[in-house]
């Protein structure tokens, strides 16, 4: 299959493209380097150095014989999405290119326009393309599971039966997100619902829980075809930052009482569940919501797993509650269901000390390479 990949030099995208490239489809990537600028421009840079995306394309080449074509250019830009799209012809989009981090998003004004605008106009811009240039394709979207927030009842897979005054119709599941970014993954969904019912698009929305980890079967071939790893306030995901923060000997920050529970998966089960969504489309005019994460744990559960994975390597660590920077229930019902993607196959790596040591001992590697100033640096705040 042509799979074009939107924001293939990210953290998820990356990977992603080897994978599918590896699986014998014709991969091609668009990427600007926001995510890189972004964290040039804050000061808070990846924990090691990854080579840019020709260079990357070149070394998966040498390993693989494989080609992924490369296009940099700002999605925003019509006559960017026009030339990729009418030269690529795809017949499945992976679209991950916006600005993901919440913390950013609420940094100040400039931060949350740039925010909006990227996300909202980078997912319009695909739309348009879909039905100009390849009305038939599949286009695979990456949303959140914060899009739901913590609701006091249990999240069903994006849609939700309403029963009104002896009358029933399915709407979308209420959405109540917690951060600016999160709230531009809602209109996302939104606009993607709007253009199924007008325009017959086939669309998978993936409500994607926070990711750890940086190997997958790929990026094993070569230290550098992994992808970039933060472990800052800003871009890093809780247990990357954990993990991080234990080999720095850098007490983990518990935001409030950590009693904040997310539905977490590996990156290897990102890649299955993006596969299986791309194995399995949508029909036309289908909107089908996926729940992809594995399993619940609160921060507090994840503190603890690092401390013992830690202690197993002989590192000590601390756990230090501190201010909470965000808006956010401390303790609450959280009950998301997860069963579309058990259906159609997916076999999940679960979480345990194995996993995590592994991680940690990579990390150990670039441990004179941490910079302790940005892991809490109480810049990102909600209030
Ligand atoms: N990583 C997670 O834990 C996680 C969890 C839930 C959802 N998601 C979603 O998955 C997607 C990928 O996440 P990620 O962690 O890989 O983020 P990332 O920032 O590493 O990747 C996004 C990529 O898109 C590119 N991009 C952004 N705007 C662009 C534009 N206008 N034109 C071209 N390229 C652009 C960025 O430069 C970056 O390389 C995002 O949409 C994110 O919201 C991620």
């Amino acid at each position: 299959m042509r799979v074009l990949i939107l924001g293939g030099d990210g953290y998820l995208g990356w990977p992603t493209a080897l994978h599918l490239s590896k699986q014998g489809h014709d991969v091609a990537v668009v990427d600007n380097y926001l995510r890189r600028n972004l964290c040039r421009e804050e000061n808070v840079e990846a924990l090691y150095k990854t080579p840019n995306l020709h260079e990357r394309a070149a070394i998966w080449k040498t390993h693989t014989d494989k080609t992924i074509d490369i296009t940099i250019g700002d999605l925003c830009d019509w006559d960017v999405v026009e030339d990729v799209f009418r030269e690529y012809q795809p017949e499945c989009i992976i679209h991950y290119a916006e600005q993901p981090s919440a913390p950013y998003s609420m940094l100040n004004r400039k931060a949350s326009t740039l925010t909006l605008k990227n996300n909202i106009e980078v997912t319009a811009n695909t739309i348009f393309a879909v039905k100009e240039f390849c009305p038939d394709a599949h286009l695979i979207k990456l949303g959140t599971m914060g899009e739901y927030g913590t609701p006091n009842i249990d999240i069903e897979e994006g849609w939700l039966d309403i029963q009104h005054n002896g009358r029933k119709q399915k709407f979308l599941y209420p959405r109540a997100a917690g951060s600016l970014y999160h709230t531009t993954k809602v209109m996302d969904t939104d606009l993607l619902w709007f253009y199924v019912r007008t325009w017959g698009l086939k669309v998978t929305d993936l409500m994607q829980g926070p990711v750890y980890g940086m190997f997958t079967n790929e990026t094993l071939i070569d230290t550098q075809l992994q992808p970039f790893f933060n472990y800052d306030e800003m871009f890093g995901t809780v247990i990357n930052r954990f993990l991080v923060q234990a080999v720095a000997g850098y007490p983990l920050t518990v935001y409030g009482k950590g009693g904040q529970t997310r539905g977490y998966l590996n990156i290897v089960d990102t890649l299955q569940c993006v596969q299986l969504s791309l194995e399995n489309p949508a029909d036309s005019g289908e909107l089908r919501i996926m729940n992809q994460f594995t399993e619940t744990f609160s921060v507090n559960e994840l503190a603890e797993m690092v401390k013992k994975s830690a202690s197993n390597l002989g590192i000590e660590v601390k756990i230090k509650p501190v201010k909470n920077p965000r808006k956010e229930l401390e303790e609450h019902y959280y009950n998301p269901k997860h069963s579309a993607f058990n259906e159609l196959g997916l076999r999940p790596t679960l979480l345990d000390t194995n996993v995590l040591e592994k991680i940690m001992k990579t990390i150990l590697c670039h441990r004179e390479e941490i910079n302790k100033d940005i892991i809490f640096s109480k810049r990102a705040s909600w209030c």
